[in-house]
């Protein structure tokens, strides 16, 4: 596929890589192509913002022009507003429900290309889907995705998901989905894992109780640390194993994965 910008990245840590040209020129340079989703996400904070790292990229290899059509024209509309500091500087809750006419909302944190958003999307009409995502070629490749799928019922915030917790109100998500996340396979970047208290007990606080958060990876110890780190933030093991779930959609990085002979494991949580 030819929006497949994350292949050449390092399989296991995509972090550190630069900008690769692009093979289809003319095209322009992603940074370009990203300026409004920049001005998003990398906004003028407040001095009472937390600090917080990102380690991930924001940007990867050239965007087609088609692309940065998509991030021109499209993301204005779908992007949810009130998330970023600059432009909800008093950290106002938002009302999600609200935006999908009382729908469930279910969360997607780290859609990378989107594909099992959109699937997700289509298949659950009656739900509202919010997908975050800071590496602005993913979001571009999901939107391209949803002009083709033709779904209405999503919404999307172009940055970390930190940012999201802080404006959803408590209990207010009824699903979360956490697709093969960056495995940081060094151990002393461990915590900078995604299954860390920094980043569960907000997810905690915005699930409803009884809501079910869905973990799915191809690294051993991420396995190991998911069983350690998620029931003490508010959660309990409900299911795990290689058999996906029943709506389940192979994601890019799940695919990568089995190319190299990795195991995929799938992880059902219940908020208590
Ligand atoms: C290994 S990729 C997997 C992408 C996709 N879920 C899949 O299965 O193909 C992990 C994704 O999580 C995103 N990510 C990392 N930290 C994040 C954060 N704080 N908020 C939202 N997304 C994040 C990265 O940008 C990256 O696209």
């Amino acid at each position: 596929m030819t929006d497949d910008t994350r292949k050449d990245a390092p399989p296991r840590d995509a972090h550190s890589g630069a900008a690769v040209p692009a093979p289809d020129a003319p095209a322009v340079p992603a940074a370009q192509g990203a300026a409004a989703q920049d001005a998003a996400s990398r906004d003028a904070a407040p001095a009472d913002r937390p600090r917080r790292n990102f380690y991930g990229r924001r940007h990867g290899k050239t965007l087609r022009p088609s692309q940065r059509g998509y991030l021109e024209h499209d993301l204005a509309e779908l992007r949810l507003p009130g998330v970023t500091s600059a432009e909800n500087p008093a950290r106002r809750p938002l009302d999600p429900a609200a935006l999908f006419g009382g729908r469930p909302v279910w969360l997607e944190i780290g859609f990378g290309g989107g594909e099992h958003m959109v699937h997700m999307a289509a298949r659950y009409p009656q739900v509202g889907l919010i997908g975050c995502e800071p590496f602005v070629n993913g979001v571009a490749m999901l939107l391209g995705k949803i002009r083709a799928a033709g779904v209405q019922n999503l919404a999307i915030h172009p940055g970390d998901v930190r940012d999201l917790f802080d404006v959803l109100p408590s209990g207010s998500v009824a699903r979360a989905f956490l697709n093969y996340p960056d495995p940081w396979p060094k151990k002393r970047h461990h915590r900078r894992r995604f299954v860390t208290p920094e980043h569960l007990l907000p997810l905690a606080r915005v699930l409803a109780p009884g809501a079910e958060f869905r973990v799915a990876t191809d690294i051993p110890d991420y396995v190991r640390q998911t069983l350690e780190e998620v029931p003490p933030a508010g959660f309990r093991l409900v299911v795990q194993g290689g058999v996906p779930w029943d709506d389940w959609l192979s994601t890019r990085y799940e695919q990568k994965a089995l190319r190299e002979g990795r195991a995929p494991h799938y992880l059902t949580f219940e908020r208590l």
